[in-house]
């Protein structure tokens, strides 16, 4: 998790460092630094809390053409001043930054710093005073650079700067993201082309295992053999307008209005000349090549991926399993003879779901990916890749990648399948539908006012697709408002969890699916009885009076995408009542790049 911003130039940095990291901040958020080179000396400035608080720290008469900022998502000790990025060494030589865990950390305390007291308790630290001492004992900076790498496991990008050298700055990469913005008589690194977007749209992509010496005026990567590499820049299509919030108090609000607009651009994305859907052939021939698909993703990811199943499973014909990332890499259940993974991630960096790609890639079965960043990660490390096309997702709870993520599902398991179903124009009635939700929003704001702002639990029910969608109600509610919910199978709530229901006790049920409609409306009595109150969102065809919220009628598979729009607003607005940091909620990051 975490962001890193580093520039190195002929201008002052430290605008260009702060706008950097108040970009990043998605990615972790409970302390932030910078680095700045004040005449010999390396200044850093830093603190628990955000970046608006580390602007009030900074000594604004240091002038710097070299610097590197932090905004961190703690792993090892808590969010003060002293563990906060960046780190010194012992003699002040070197000053670094760090994404990632360095696992074996312990270890090499042992073996390298038995006579050094560290000032923090992080792993970053290590590492700083693990280079001090490889130049102490005669290594030149870079060999010291590629001696570390062989040592560290675990996870790292890290931007490095050396006291002695005013001119360069260093970087290298293991697992954590990290890219190289290219400029003009400037250069930067950034942890997401979006800390670089005001200044290049022109970036080098670094691979795991290398190191980079980044002048004002060069880039240079090199592999830990210490052998230049050869790498061509890319453009990002990333617009810096993209990343605003305009006029929207939060992205999460913004970024749920966009949704009927970014489902048009699936449907532009991926339709042919003649106004068909179209998808590269390779990927269907694997989907039909395979026996059995095994969906890989993590939170709103999975949830997106439960969908998915169904959509395999009921629409191409074909088995379908979906697992949570930190799970299946660990515990892998006995796979098909043919199988093929299918891998759902928004940012594409998620470190869960990396781990299973790098195991399943070893094991030589072929992978895809679904994503919203392209020359992400698992972008990049897998054989067919798909995209979102939901535009920048900025606030932690993710919400149009969700729907984007079903949306594409969906295309791919018609595209996989004989079925003659016309999904441009259910995509495109799901989207209007979706719209008219968004413009009601009074309706949700009372709704949370009502039954949501004082509750300490809350449990949102459904069956067959709308229990999956219950899962993710229940974590965009918990994510951002703190109230402790859960999504549940209507079904199961007799064998044990309607004990929790007491009076008062706010349920939600979701109802979209005409086979499950009496049963669901059944479990609405039962929690009733013992005092529930309860919210019922339902399909317009199925609705009864006295449901409050109706989705206009959508084809039945993709009620998941209107169902969003509602169950995202109730956890918007009870977080706006309850007082809540919506677009950054506590102890959680954008991008989880830690295992
Ligand atoms: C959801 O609102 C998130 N905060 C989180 O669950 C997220 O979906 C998960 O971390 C997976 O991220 P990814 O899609 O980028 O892999
Ligand atoms: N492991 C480091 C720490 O806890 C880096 C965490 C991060 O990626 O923000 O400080």
């Amino acid at each position: 998790m975490c962001g890193i911003v580093g520039y190195i130039g002929t201008e002052d940095v430290k605008e260009t460092i702060l706008k950097g990291l108040e970009r990043l901040e998605y990615r972790g958020y409970d302390s932030a630094g910078i680095a700045l080179f004040d005449g010999d000396q390396v200044r850093v400035f830093k603190d628990e809390g955000r970046i608006a608080h580390l602007r009030d720290i900074i000594d604004y008469d240091v002038k710097s053409t070299l610097g590197m900022g932090h905004t961190r998502w703690a792993t090892h000790g808590k969010p003060n001043k002293i563990n906060s990025h960046p780190h010194q060494s012992i003699e002040k030589r070197f000053t670094i930054v760090h994404n990632g865990i360095i696992e074996n950390e312990e270890e090499l305390k042992e073996r390298y710093l038995k006579n050094i007291k560290l000032e923090s308790e992080t792993d970053t630290e290590v590492v700083a005073q693990i280079l001090s001492k490889f130049t102490t004992e005669g290594e030149e900076v870079t060999l010291a650079i590629r001696h570390l790498m062989s040592e560290i496991e675990g996870s790292y990008a890290l931007a490095i700067i050396d006291k002695y050298n005013k001119e360069k700055m260093y970087a290298a990469k293991n697992k954590s993201p990290l890219l190289i913005g290219k400029g003009d008589g400037f250069n930067m690194i950034g942890s997401d082309a979006m800390a670089m977007v005001s200044h290049t749209n022109e970036f080098y992509e670094l691979d795991d295992g290398e190191y980079v010496e980044i002048t004002k005026d060069k880039v240079e990567i090199f592999n830990i053999y210490g052998v230049k590499v050869n790498r061509d820049t890319y453009k990002a299509e990333l617009d810096s307008e993209d990343i605003e919030k305009g006029t929207y108090p939060h992205y999460m609000l913004k970024e749920i209005d966009e949704q009927p607009f970014v489902i048009r651009r699936i449907i532009a994305e991926y339709q042919d000349e003649n106004g068909e859907l179209k998808l590269d052939q390779d990927i269907i021939n694997k989907i039909k090549n395979s026996d059995r698909i095994y969906i890989i993703a993590c939170g709103t990811s999975y949830h997106a991926g439960l969908v998915g199943k169904y959509y395999f499973e009921s629409i191409t014909g074909k088995p379908a399993e979906v697992h949570v990332s930190s799970e299946f890499v660990y515990n892998t259940p006995i796979l098909s003879e043919k199988p093929l993974f299918i891998f759902i991630s928004q940012s594409g960096e998620t470190a869960d779901s990396r781990a299973v790609l790098v195991k399943v890639k070893k094991l030589g079965y072929p992978t895809i990916t679904l994503t919203n960043v392209k020359g992400s990660t698992l972008y990049r490390e897998t054989d067919n890749q798909l995209l979102l096309y939901a535009g920048p997702e900025i606030a932690v709870a993710s919400t149009k990648a969700y729907t984007a993520q079903i949306a594409v599902l969906s295309i791919i398991a018609v595209k996989a399948s004989n079925k003659d179903i016309d999904l441009i124009k259910e995509l495109s009635i799901a989207a209007s539908v979706m719209e008219a939700l968004c413009d009601s929003k009074d309706l949700y704001k009372d709704l949370a006012k009502e039954y949501l702002s004082e509750t300490r639990n809350c449990f949102y029910i459904g069956r067959h697709l709308d229990y999956y969608v219950c899962m993710e109600a229940a974590l965009k509610l918990k994510e951002i408002s703190y109230i402790q919910t859960e999504g549940f199978a209507a079904g199961e709530l007799k064998h044990g969890t309607i004990a929790l229901i007491e009076e008062g006790t706010p349920v939600i049920a979701v109802i979209t699916q005409e086979i499950i409609n009496l049963n669901t409306r059944s479990n609405i009595k039962e929690v009733s009885a013992r005092g529930a109150n309860v919210i019922t969102i339902s399909r317009k065809s199925i609705s009864a009076k006295s449901d409050q919220i109706v989705l206009g009628d959508v084809n039945e598979f993709l009620t998941p995408l209107a169902a969003a729009v509602p169950i995202q607003l109730l956890a918007y607005y009870a977080a706006l009542d309850r007082g809540c940091d919506i677009d950054k909620p506590r102890n959680l990051a954008k991008s989880v790049t830690v295992e």
